[in-house]
């Protein structure tokens, strides 16, 4: 006796197509995911000084969070027929996250973050967008880890602020 195959919803024949399309979203998502966690280890290990210390331990935090958001993305991408790539796969792209001239620099960093963390809003809007009526599953997941990118942000952007105020950026 044959399976009986989805009716309704993004895991049915008909979706097909819309499906092949959020897989591609999903793989760019868990991609972004894994350079952050890749870039984030790096800075919360290069920077010199005092006042890199609080950057530091926050980077050293986020690095669990963004490996968690990895594996929904991963899981996601399973439950939706895909299959998660291999390491060969994948195409670095955070130029601005690499480790800046001196270890000092921590304005580098937190631009950086502030882009890496802009980059993955602006990415997961648009699944969100996409998603929309179509799979509700991925998008709740989605919405879920956005409100933690814009929480990364925002704190990043305070540190910043700091650092501005004092003529340091
Ligand atoms: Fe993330
Ligand atoms: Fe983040």
């Amino acid at each position: 006796m044959a399976t009986r195959t989805a009716e309704k919803g993004i895991l049915s024949e008909a979706k097909s197509g819309e499906r092949d399309q959020l897989l591609e979203m999903l793989k760019k998502a868990y991609w972004m995911e894994l350079e952050t966690v890749m870039s984030y280890l790096a800075n919360s290990v290069n920077p010199d000084g005092v006042r890199a210390q609080e950057i530091v331990e926050s980077l050293a935090q986020d690095i669990q969070e963004e490996l968690g958001h990895a594996q929904q993305y991963a899981s996601r991408i399973k439950e939706l027929y895909g299959v998660v790539p291999g390491s060969l796969d994948f195409a670095a792209e955070q130029t601005y996250l690499q480790p800046p001239e001196h270890q000092t620099d921590i304005v580098h960093v937190i631009r950086g973050v502030i882009e890496a963390e802009t980059g993955a809003i602006e990415h997961y809007n648009r699944i969100i967008e996409v998603t929309d009526g179509v799979d509700w599953v991925t998008q709740d997941m989605v919405i879920a880890i956005l409100h933690d990118e814009e929480g990364h942000r925002r704190l990043f952007e305070g540190y910043l602020r700091e650092y501005e105020a004092e003529g340091l950026a």
